[in-house]
């Protein structure tokens, strides 16, 4: 036997030597969940370890999260029954206190990357990301309201703006939005290729935010289709987007990595709250090791080609980065 694979894997130090991936904790993105009030720190039930934060006690999870290099954040807001209507106009009223927290984040923590959420279904009383009427997501005339709330947006400081809707040219019609107001340095991470997944019910848990009616395969993606992916990225580059995402990660590796294989801009993964929420439950249970499967779970989606990676283990890998 010439060849024995075996020798490269023989001491830790060789190992680490041929090591072709690496995630670093420049490489995450920690989401968080805010609601208004203070002194709020409610626990997601089905994704424990995450909580529904009041502003204050965002500033002090992401300070935590700085001492231990975590710089990226993608917020989401709770937002109230009553204040949520049709056309989700409370998304861009100054008084929304989803934008005061960015201002207030912002201002506190200057050297934090703050990711927006761009679609309307927190805001929406129909629970969609676009406008509904009899019972159809309208595409065009969402686009307007889309644009006033990435203006409000870019307004209260976020660096980056992550349109999740999955509306048609989106993408452009916010860039050029952007542009107009003087918000050239404002980036765009868009929701390139987000598949109609049934991985997102922690999150709608947090949020409150499931359609009322219907489900969301008229504009999310067919879990099925992988081609149809490059269509969205193709369209996404030309409307001007600076990063393309994937979305959910773990169980769409292959269309990350066909992104990576046909585009040039960064790719970013979203491990779904519901991919996490699997690992945390058998962990629980005693049925999978946590501190062995988590940091592999992140690797593999690197090693797919994801640049960037949302994950709700932001926090957890970002301690175990730093020990
Ligand atoms: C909504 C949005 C969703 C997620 C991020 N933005 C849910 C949805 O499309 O219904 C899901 C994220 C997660 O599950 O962690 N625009």
């Amino acid at each position: 036997m010439f060849r024995r694979p075996r020798r490269n894997r023989s001491t830790a130090a060789i190992r680490n030597m041929v090591q072709e991936t690496h995630l670093l904790v420049d490489h995450l993105v920690y989401p968080l969940f805010l609601v208004d009030g203070e002194n709020i720190r409610e626990e997601v039930t089905s994704l424990p370890g995450n909580y529904r934060l009041s502003i204050d006690e965002a500033e002090r999870t992401v300070a935590e999260g700085l001492n231990m290099g975590l710089s990226n954040y993608i917020l989401f807001p709770s937002i109230a029954e009553s204040l949520k209507d049709k056309r989700a106009t409370h998304s861009y009223d100054p008084n929304n206190f989803y934008l005061k927290a960015a201002q207030q984040l912002k201002k506190a923590f200057p050297d934090t990357t703050l990711i927006s959420d761009v679609a309307m279904d927190p805001y929406s009383s129909d629970g969609h990301d676009g406008l509904v009427i009899e019972g159809k997501i309208i595409n065009d005339e969402t686009l307007p309201i889309l644009v006033q709330m990435s203006l409000a947006q870019a307004q209260a400081g976020f660096d980056i703006l992550g349109p999740s809707d999955m509306m048609d040219g989106r993408v452009g019609a916010i860039r050029e939005a952007l542009d107009q107001g003087g918000y050239h340095d404002t980036g765009i991470m868009s929701y390139t290729a987000k598949y109609a997944s049934a991985y997102y019910g922690p999150f709608r848990d947090a949020l409150d935010s499931a359609p009322k009616d219907g489900d969301k395969k008229t504009y999310q993606m067919n879990p099925a289709n992988v081609r149809e992916a490059l269509i969205e990225a193709a369209l996404d580059t030309a409307e001007g987007a600076d990063f393309l995402m994937v979305k959910p990660a773990l169980h769409y590796l292959d269309v990350i990595k066909s992104l990576r294989d046909h585009s040039d801009l960064p790719i970013a993964a979203y491990h779904v709250s519901g991919e996490c929420a699997m690992l945390i439950a058998a962990s629980k249970n005693g049925w999978l090791d946590y501190e062995q499967a988590m940091p592999e779970v992140l690797l593999s989606i690197r090693r797919a080609g994801a640049d960037v990676i949302i994950t709700y283990f932001a926090m957890d890998m970002a301690r175990r980065l730093g020990d």
